[in-house]
């Protein structure tokens, strides 16, 4: 949530600032901001609501020069999206710029005490207050900034990333990070700032990942210092960054959500790779390797996640528990902080996120670790936060994922979360040899199956243009296929704002079947598996109210393709790997129902990519 972004060097840093913005707008874009320290030694803030075209409309007449700049994009949390409320944020005197990714949870207190001394606020963000609070502290006490953001960030309470610049000390950014992500990139005789390596990777791969309490001091014709609160001196562990330019681009899609559907079938060979032996039928994944007792040992598995994440942890859950007799739970992230769950050192977390960086999931590891559980992270965003902080892991190695809306991390976290059921279940001798490599064999065979799937893209357009009138939608599926009908639920409502709800297909008749009728769409998953008679049986029942079925069922279906009104036909593949198959055109559903409706599909609204906020 909000994406920050800072150039300090030789070069022009508008047009650098405003190209990272567009980079980083997925994390945010109800409002944006720039703050440069121009030719003239002036402090200039522009910020304009809306996306960063906005602001750079705004900007056209006005002094963008300046080789030092830091810049953002939001999304709202304290005070509605307007400019007054977009970052950067002066200090009363103006001679200061701050802008923040995070909540300060003190902030009325801290607000109280600073009127309360003669400081006028224009906006009804928190952030203002931290940069009064600097300001404060460093006029009463006659203190450089890195010591004014120092003692100022010990007063606060909450999470933040943060990058200051000063009128009067043209040649430095401070930034500061707690529970936000803040990475610098270090280039020759420049350096960057940014939410993530995306805006950075054009111009160097050279990058430290900030940690928290740590603040990077930016400072032209010097190499990058850290300091921690207290001001000791901590050596930049600096890394390379593997990020291609391509992966940031739309590549001739449209949008990048129908980019990431297609690239499925790459990615999740890009996922197996290294770790599936074809010719051995075999899975190595390093982190059961490293760390087998604890995971062999572990009398339970909780899986903690949001949002589509969540929904593979459902998943995982199943998968788990067939192939290796361990009893799993999945927690919302969110709840599960909050409840003081039963939890041990016998226990095995798995946290699964996309981003790295979902501040409910963070704090559910950080609650897990400090009851003695073993965390097993499973993530995309390679040096993200949640990899970081947890004891092993899996990436999911499907590349950065831009579209607010979740495709190719979802069928990567299951990918993942079936070879590690796989190679648990192997390890423990909970499967039967012919079915380990049964499975096995058919994971890899998976990729394919996707670029069939794909082929119907034409199709589901068409199909799509039925439903563009629709205000209501029903998914159905069971097993396996209940996550799926509960993630193609969440797609179809987070991009076209139309709402749509999963269910198990067998719960219908204790409640929702009473929402059937000729308008309601009903999207049923009956692919044939050991329930497809009994997801039959719920077909009859909608169409004898005069639902709308569409079958997502298997070539050749000759059953359901005679009573649903339409039908999706997908390649077969075994029971626990459908959702890797069944997904796809429940993403490609939702893609082309909200494209028809002509909405923004890539930054659907009040969304934001990387949820850093509780
Ligand atoms: C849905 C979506 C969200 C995320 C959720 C968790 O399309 O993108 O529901 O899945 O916010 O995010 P991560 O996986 O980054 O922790």
């Amino acid at each position: 949530m909000c994406g920050i972004v800072g150039y300090i060097g030789t070069k022009e840093a508008y047009p650098i600032l405003i190209k990272g913005l567009k980079r980083l707008e997925y994390r945010g874009y109800d409002s944006a901001g720039v703050a440069l320290i121009g030719e003239n030694q002036h402090l200039n803030v522009y910020k304009a609501k809306g996306k960063v075209s906005e602001l750079e409309d705004f900007a056209l007449q006005k002094d963008t020069s300046g080789n030092i700049g830091i810049a953002h994009t939001r999304w709202a949390t304290h005070g509605e999206p307007c400019s007054a409320n977009a970052h950067p944020h002066y200090s009363s005197s103006e001679s200061l710029a701050l802008i923040h990714n995070g909540i300060i949870e003190n902030y009325s207190v801290l607000k109280d005490k600073l009127q309360s001394k003669g400081f006028a606020f224009k906006s009804t963000t928190d952030t203002e207050v931290l940069v009064q609070l600097i300001e404060y502290i460093k006029q009463t006490n006659n203190l450089d900034l890195l010591t004014a953001v120092q003692l100022a960030l010990k007063e606060v309470i909450g999470a933040y990333a943060i990058a200051v610049l000063e009128k009067d000390n043209p040649d430095t950014i401070i930034a500061a990070r707690k529970s936000s992500p803040l990475v610098v990139g270090v280039g020759n005789d420049e350096m960057f700032l940014a939410s993530d390596a995306t805006p950075i990777v054009e111009y160097t791969d050279q990058v430290v990942y900030l940690k928290d309490e740590e603040i990077a001091v930016l400072k032209k014709g010097e190499p990058l210092k850290i300091v921690d609160l207290h001001n000791v001196e901590i050596t930049p562990e600096v890394k390379t960054v593997v990020l291609s330019l391509g992966q940031l681009e739309k590549g001739g899609y449209p949008h990048f959500m129908l980019k990431e559907i297609f690239e499925q079938p790459d990615c999740i060979f890009d996922c197996m790779r290294g770790r599936i032996n074809v010719e051995s039928d075999n899975i190595t994944l390093s982190a059961v390797i490293d760390h087998k007792d604890k995971l062999l040992n572990a009398k339970r598995f909780i899986i903690v996640a949001c949002g589509t994440s969540w929904h593979a942890a459902l998943i995982g859950k199943q998968l788990i528990e067939n192939f290796c007799r361990i009893p799993v739970e999945v927690e919302y992230a969110s709840e599960f902080r909050y409840r003081n769950p039963v939890i041990d050192s016998n226990d095995v977390v798995i946290a699964i996120s996309q981003s790295g960086e979902t501040a409910d999931t963070l704090a559910a590891i950080e609650l897990a670790k400090s009851k003695g559980a073993f965390i097993y992270g499973i993530c995309n965003s390679v040096g993200s936060s949640i990899p970081r902080v947890t004891d092993t892991g899996s990436y999911i190695h499907v590349g950065p994922e831009i579209g607010v809306a979740s495709t190719k991390a979802f069928t990567g976290q299951v990918t993942v979360l079936a070879m590690l059921a796989l190679t648990l279940a192997k390890e423990k001798q909970t499967i039967d040899k012919n079915e380990y490599l049964s499975i096995v064999k058919e994971l890899s065979s998976i990729p394919e199956k996707m670029k069939d799937v794909l082929e119907l893209n034409g199709e589901i357009a068409e199909l799509s243009k039925i439903f563009t009138y629709a205000h209501n939608f029903i998914y159905l599926g069971r097993g396996f296929l209940f996550p799926v009908a509960l993630e193609g639920a969440l797609k179809l409502k987070e991009i076209s704002y139309i709402h749509a709800e999963g269910y198990p297909a067998a719960e219908m008749k204790h409640g929702p079947i009473a929402l059937i009728d000729a308008e309601m769409p009903v999207v049923v998953i009956a692919t044939h598996n050991a329930l497809y008679e009994k997801v039959l049986s719920n077909i009859q029942e909608i169409k004898a109210r005069k639902g709308k079925v569409i079958a997502i069922v298997n070539k050749g279906d000759n059953v359901i393709s005679k009573i649903a009104d339409y039908c999706i036909e997908l390649p077969t593949t075994i029971e626990c790997l459908d959702p890797l198959i069944t997904t796809i055109p429940l993403q490609l559903l939702a893609y082309h129902i909200a494209a028809c409706k002509g909405l923004d599909v890539d930054q659907p609204r009040n969304l934001a990519k990387s949820v850093t906020v509780e």
